[in-house]
């Protein structure tokens, strides 16, 4: 064995430990506590976001997320600030330079920052695009939106849509389940805002479409994981979440562009 895969093997069999060590704690409200409040120790954060099992802060993951569409912006002379990032679920941002006005600022924030931000944060559920003198209210879904203008980011995404359904062939709180180029996927509605995930659970890749479905949580009908539809997250194993897909509804047609 080479010294690297023995140091490989060594860290993960730490981490298999602390992730042991956090589930038994996670189940006693009280250590759980104590457990949130020793990730306060540097050390004890630090060793853990090593291993991959804590986030790292919120607002960094947002920058990130927005460093990450910023040069697509420059291109077109515009950019996009981070306002403020409102625990626990909402961010919001302001598009500035050619972005500020521009009457494709819609679709440039659904396309590029709103998907970036779903990538690195899943769980915020709302992003406000605040403008000078009001503040437009966001969910971080997928709207219903009208093409007239095309934004920077249409222009990167123009291909791989996917006719997916009717909207109304998805009944509105629940989910309908497609097979799309060979994969099964779940369309989650609520309203005109709708979400596209896997139909795979994490766990053991089983699908969920016979899940019992309350308030937007999906329950796997095998072990019971917990996802919210809404995002993909898992509420069972935060480690994991569903594979979640690129949503756009227009009109009464939803297109999804499916990741690798
Ligand atoms: S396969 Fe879904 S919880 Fe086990």
């Amino acid at each position: 064995m080479t010294v690297q895969a023995l140091k490989s093997a060594i860290e993960d069999l730490h981490k298999e430990a602390l992730k042991r060590l956090i589930r038994a704690l996670k189940d006693d409200p009280a250590a759980g506590v104590r457990l949130r409040e020793a990730l306060g120790d540097q050390v004890v954060y630090g060793v853990l976001l090593f291993h991959g099992l804590v986030r790292e802060p919120l607002e960094v993951r947002v920058q990130k997320a927005l460093d990450e569409v910023r040069p697509f912006m420059h291109q077109h002379g515009g950019d996009v600030e981070l306002v403020a990032v409102r625990p626990l679920d909402t961010v919001e941002v302001r598009l500035v330079g050619a972005c500020h006005g521009c009457p494709a600022s819609s679709q440039t924030l659904t396309e590029g920052v709103e998907r970036a931000i779903r990538q690195h944060c899943p769980e915020i559920l709302h992003i406000h695009q605040v403008s000078k003198g009001r503040t437009e209210t966001k969910p971080a879904g997928n709207g219903v939106a009208t093409l007239h203008f095309v934004s920077p980011f249409a222009l990167r995404t123009r291909d791989g849509w996917i006719d997916a359904a009717r909207l109304d062939e998805i009944p509105d709180g629940s989910i309908l389940e497609r097979e799309l180029k060979g994969r099964s996927l779940l369309l989650y509605r609520q309203g005109t805002q709708v979400s596209c995930m896997d139909n795979r659970c994490a766990h053991l890749g089983m699908a969920l479409e016979m899940g019992e479905i309350v308030d937007g949580v999906i329950t796997c009908p095998y072990h019971g994981f917990k996802y919210l539809l809404e995002t993909g997250e898992c509420l069972t194993a935060p480690e994991v979440q569903l594979t979640v897909h690129a949503v756009k509804v227009m009109g009464e047609r939803v297109q999804v562009r499916l990741e690798e």
